[in-house]
C-alpha cells in the first residue's frame, strides 16, 4: 500500500488485530464463551435478564486485555498516524486499548470501551477497571444508586458517533480494513459506502472477509505480518 503526500488514510480494525496480542476473535472462538453465545451475553435483554452474568464475562475481557500487549500491528498503525498525523483517522469495533497503548491518537471505538463504564440513568461514561464478579459487588451510581453497566454498544443499540464516522469515510481517499469478518453491520458497510464514491479499499486479514468482493485489493496474511510493510 503506498500513500501518496495527500492521502487521507481511514482505517477500520476489527478483533483480528487483536489476535496475535492473545485476545481471541469472536467467530474464531466459535463465538461462545462459557457455554453462552456472545449474542447472550452483549444485549440489553441480558443485562435486563441476569447482570451478574454480563459483568462477568466483561470483568474477565478487562483480565485478559490488561494482561495483553499491543502486537506489531497496532504499533505500525501508529507509526503511520505518525506520518500522516490529522490525514489518518481509525476505527476501531474493538473495546480493548491496544491501539491507545500502542501510540495511537486518533482513534474511535464505535462499539464503546471496556475501559469505561457509565450509570444507567445518569449516562456519563467514567473510567473504570474494576472486576464485578458476584451479585453482591456489582458497582452501583454514587450519585443516584442505579445499575452502572459496561460502556459497551450491545446487539441493537446503535454504535457512537455515526456521524462523525461517515464525515471521515466520505472525505479518505483509501480505506484500509484489518481483521474484522465483514459480518456485522454498519461496519461491514463502510467499504460499500467507499466504493460507491470512488474511495480505493483494501483488505487485509489471513482470509478473505465476507464482504470480499466489494475491496478493491485483498492482502492475505496477518496484521503483526503485513502491516509493518505498509508502515515502511
Ligand atoms: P470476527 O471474530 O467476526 O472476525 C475476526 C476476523 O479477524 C476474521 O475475519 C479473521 O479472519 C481475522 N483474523 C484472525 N486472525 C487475524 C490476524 N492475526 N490478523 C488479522 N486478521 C485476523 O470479529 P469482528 O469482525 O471484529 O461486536 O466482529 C465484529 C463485531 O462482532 C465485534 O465488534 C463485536 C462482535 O460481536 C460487538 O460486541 C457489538
Ligand atoms: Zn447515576
Amino acid at each position: 500500500m503506498k500513500l501518496n503526500a495527500d492521502d487521507r488514510l481511514f482505517v477500520l480494525t476489527g478483533a483480528g488485530i487483536s489476535a496475535e496480542s492473545g485476545l481471541a476473535t469472536f467467530r474464531g472462538s466459535g463465538g461462545l464463551w462459557n457455554g453462552h453465545r456472545v449474542e447472550e451475553v452483549a444485549t440489553p435483554e441480558a443485562w435486563q435478564a441476569n447482570p451478574e452474568l454480563v459483568w462477568r464475562f466483561y470483568s474477565m475481557r478487562r483480565r485478559d486485555a490488561m494482561a495483553a500487549e499491543p502486537n506489531a500491528g497496532h504499533k505500525a498503525l501508529a507509526a503511520i498516524e505518525q506520518k500522516l498525523g490529522e490525514r489518518f483517522y481509525l476505527c476501531t469495533q474493538n473495546v480493548d486499548d491496544l491501539h491507545e497503548r500502542a501510540g495511537s491518537k486518533r482513534v474511535h471505538h464505535m462499539h464503546g470501551t471496556l475501559f469505561q463504564s457509565r450509570c444507567e440513568r445518569c449516562a456519563v461514561p467514567f473510567a473504570d477497571k474494576g472486576i464485578y464478579e458476584s451479585a453482591d459487588t456489582l458497582p452501583l451510581c454514587e450519585k443516584c444508586g442505579h445499575a452502572v453497566r459496561p460502556h459497551i454498544v450491545w446487539f441493537g443499540e446503535i454504535p457512537l458517533d455515526m456521524d462523525g464516522i461517515y464525515r471521515e469515510l466520505e472525505r479518505a481517499t483509501v480505506v484500509l480494513v484489518v481483521g474484522t469478518s465483514g459480518s456485522v453491520y454498519p461496519a461491514a458497510g463502510f467499504v460499500g459506502i467507499a466504493n460507491q464514491r470512488g474511495i480505493r479499499t483494501i483488505y487485509v486479514g489471513p482470509e478473505e472477509p465476507l464482504n470480499a468482493d466489494a475491496f478493491d485489493e485483498i492482502v492475505l496474511g496477518t496484521a503483526a505480518e503485513m502491516l509493518p510493510r505498509f508502515a515502511s
